[in-house]
């Protein structure tokens, strides 16, 4: 059983008459994605409620589907906000388990982080906890549950956060490309038996059969010849890295993870995303009036088109196809200071099938791999399942933290630092410069990769691996910044 053989079968029997179904729900895409402005200081704050809904994620025509959701739509509300203004949101669960939200790589305030059972206690069902908190960098972000992550993900709970830039950059479009890989079942509806599977959670994690793109299966983008699109893509993936390509534009790579690149990495027409990552990619539409222009996500040996942009009919815009790229203003990040005793503590990844781990220590006991199996824990960092009470470093603040990860593990693993973005500085032994800014960064099986970062945000802050599954079974620490 296969995800290449399950997407494509359950793509290839509904694509059959879809295409005018797919025109008539063209346009859209573009406004159907409800957007939400979140208030600032001295306004009630905005509520946003988890609760079950019924959402449209198959082909147009087909039954909604009963999944978890922000105010009834998947994605949730995409959340625009001001940098640098504080922000207020009441989250009201009304979910049957608890929950949180943790608003994934904004450089935050640590006690609105959204760490259930870190920076703060889980939201009962019923219950609410208010977040207010400044986002200090402009660019593309999101936001999800952190309780029970790889099931209320799965479910359908994420959304767009959006920090704009204080004088946006001139695009005729900016639109969202929000990934996800669902796993459905028989009848069309989630695949609830297989959520905590230890077939998954000891392998690369829940991978879905289903793909959406803003929670529509291939939606459709209605563009013009000569305009100039900023596409904001996340992958929400729980578990599954995917890679889009883009037919016949003309694109340059201008944020990853929300940071600017100091320069823009011209000609990308394909993007690779681990679970968790972003990527702002400026796109030129320079095909003739009513072309039809695919995208296909290409992780698997078979490409499947993911959505596509339909090229209206009207005159072409404009025919200065040279315009320059797009260089986002840089949100100054400090750089890390390799040169100045930086505090470095190696992470050694274990465990998972086809691992060698034979046992690790779990709430303070060693254990043989098959009593954590029992027990549903399958990875460990440098021996250890979970987070225990100790940090994996305690860093001064101002001074550079350096995390080593050597990855012995046979899968790739997708590392994410809460509170900061990191720089990678050296893969395989070997020094590494000019890395752009990341959260969340893939190490491959057998890769060894040291990520550095300054410690200037005081706080307890998780690592974790972001393949939801992976985490759940093991693979979570955590730093403190002083
Ligand atoms: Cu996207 Cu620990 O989170
Ligand atoms: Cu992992």
């Amino acid at each position: 059983m296969t995800f290449i053989n399950m997407i494509t079968r359950r793509q290839m029997i509904t694509r059959m008459g879809t295409a005018a179904l797919a025109c008539a729900a063209g346009g859209g895409v573009v406004g159907g994605l409800p957007r939400m402005a979140a208030s600032a200081t001295g306004d009630t704050a905005r509520i946003l409620k988890p609760a079950p809904a019924l959402a449209p994620i198959l082909t147009p025509g087909e039954a909604p589907v009963p999944v978890w959701a922000y105010d009834g739509s998947v994605p949730g509300p995409v959340l625009r906000i001001k940098r640098d203004q504080m922000t207020s949101i009441r989250l009201e669960n009304g979910l049957p388990q608890p929950t949180s939200i943790h608003w994934h790589g904004i450089r935050i305030d640590n006690a609105m982080d959204g760490v259930a059972g870190l920076t703060q206690e889980a939201v009962e069902p019923g219950g609410s906890f208010e977040y207010a908190f400044k986002a200090p960098d402009a660019g593309t972000y999101w936001y999800h549950p952190h309780f029970r992550t790889w099931e209320q993900v799965a479910r359908g709970l994420y959304g767009a956060l959006i920090v704009e830039e204080d004088v946006p950059p001139a695009v005729d479009h900016d639109l969202l490309f929000v990934a996800d890989d669902w796993r459905l079942g028989d009848g069309s509806n989630l695949d609830e038996e297989s959520l905590g599977a230890m077939m998954d959670w000891s392998h690369g994690g829940r991978m879905g059969n289903w793909l959406t793109i803003n929670g529509q299966s291939e939606p459709v983008f209605t563009v013009r010849s000569g305009d100039r699109i900023r596409l904001r893509c996340i992958n929400t993936s729980n578990a599954r890295t995917l890679a889009f390509r883009f037919d016949g534009m003309a694109g340059h790579l201008a944020a990853l993870d929300g940071q600017p690149l100091t320069t823009p990495v011209m000609d990308i027409t394909e993007i690779m995303l681990a679970p968790a990552q972003r990527a702002d990619l400026v796109l030129d539409v320079l095909a003739e009036p009513g072309a039809r222009l695919s995208v296909w996500e290409t992780s698997t040996r078979n490409a499947l088109e993911a959505g596509y942009f339909q090229v209206s009919s009207d005159p072409v815009m404009r025919t200065d196809t040279a315009a320059d790229p797009i260089v986002l203003p840089s949100n100054d990040l400090v750089e890390p200071k390799l040169d100045q005793a930086p505090l470095r503590v190696d992470l050694v990844m274990e465990g998972g099938a086809m691992g060698d781990m034979r046992s690790a220590t779990y709430e303070g006991e060693v254990l043989s791999i098959r009593d954590l199996v029992q027990k549903g824990k399958v990875w460990a960092f440098n021996g250890i399942v979970d987070r225990t009470d100790n940090p994996l470093m305690q860093v001064a603040r101002g001074r550079t933290g350096i995390i080593n990860m050597v990855n012995r593990t046979a899968w790739p693993h997708a590392m994410h630092l809460h509170g900061f973005h990191f720089k990678v500085v050296e893969r395989n032994g070997k020094a590494v410069t000019g890395s752009p800014w990341r959260d969340t960064e893939l190490v491959e099986r057998n890769e060894q990769v040291a990520i550095a970062f300054v410690a200037d945000n005081p706080g307890k802050w998780l690592f974790h691996c972001h393949m939801l599954e992976h985490t759940a079974a093991g693979m979570i620490t955590w730093i403190e910044a002083l």
